[in-house]
């Protein structure tokens, strides 16, 4: 007669095969992100959290920056923005905050935004991977 422990240690061989086989095939999937969060977020604490928390309801000088990406610009309803920044008109993404960072006060005239900006791309790029986790 059969013993049924053999069957079971075969079969499990067999699925352990099937199981290397697709972490294989997935460990060759790409990653996404543009930036690198991690560099944004050091460059965060460098540059703008004097102004800026990146957690829910705390506003400092600035509003705070919790789940900016896809608010619209001025619309936090516990911050008193400035009326240039009430009338940007604009949603928060990767394309509308890249322009806003490289000049503040140049992009969006009139904002209280007292910050020269950020020229280096990959800087921007990174600071935005990071705005992009704080949801
Ligand atoms: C010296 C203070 C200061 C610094 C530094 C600063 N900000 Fe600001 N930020 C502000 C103020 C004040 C506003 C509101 C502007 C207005 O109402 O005109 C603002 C507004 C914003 C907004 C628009 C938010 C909204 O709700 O529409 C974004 C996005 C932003 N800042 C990102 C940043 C990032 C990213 C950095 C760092 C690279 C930074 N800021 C550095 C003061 C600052």
């Amino acid at each position: 007669m059969m013993r049924t422990a053999m069957c079971k240690s075969f079969r499990a061989a067999k699925a352990l095969t099937l199981c290397l086989a697709l972490e294989g095939l997935l460990a060759g999937t790409p990653a996404l992100a543009a930036g690198d969060a991690a560099a944004g977020k050091v460059l965060f604490s460098q540059k703008c959290s004097i102004c800026h928390a990146p957690v829910e309801g705390q506003n400092k000088i600035g509003p705070s920056l919790w789940q900016v990406v896809g608010r619209k610009a001025g619309t936090l309803p516990t911050y008193t923005y400035s009326e240039a920044m009430k009338n940007a008109n604009r949603v928060w993404d990767d394309a509308t905050l890249d322009d806003y960072l490289i000049a503040p006060r140049q992009k969006i005239p009139g904002v209280k935004m007292i910050f020269a900006g950020l020229p280096n791309e990959p800087d921007r790029q990174n600071v935005i991977a990071y705005l992009s986790s704080l949801k």
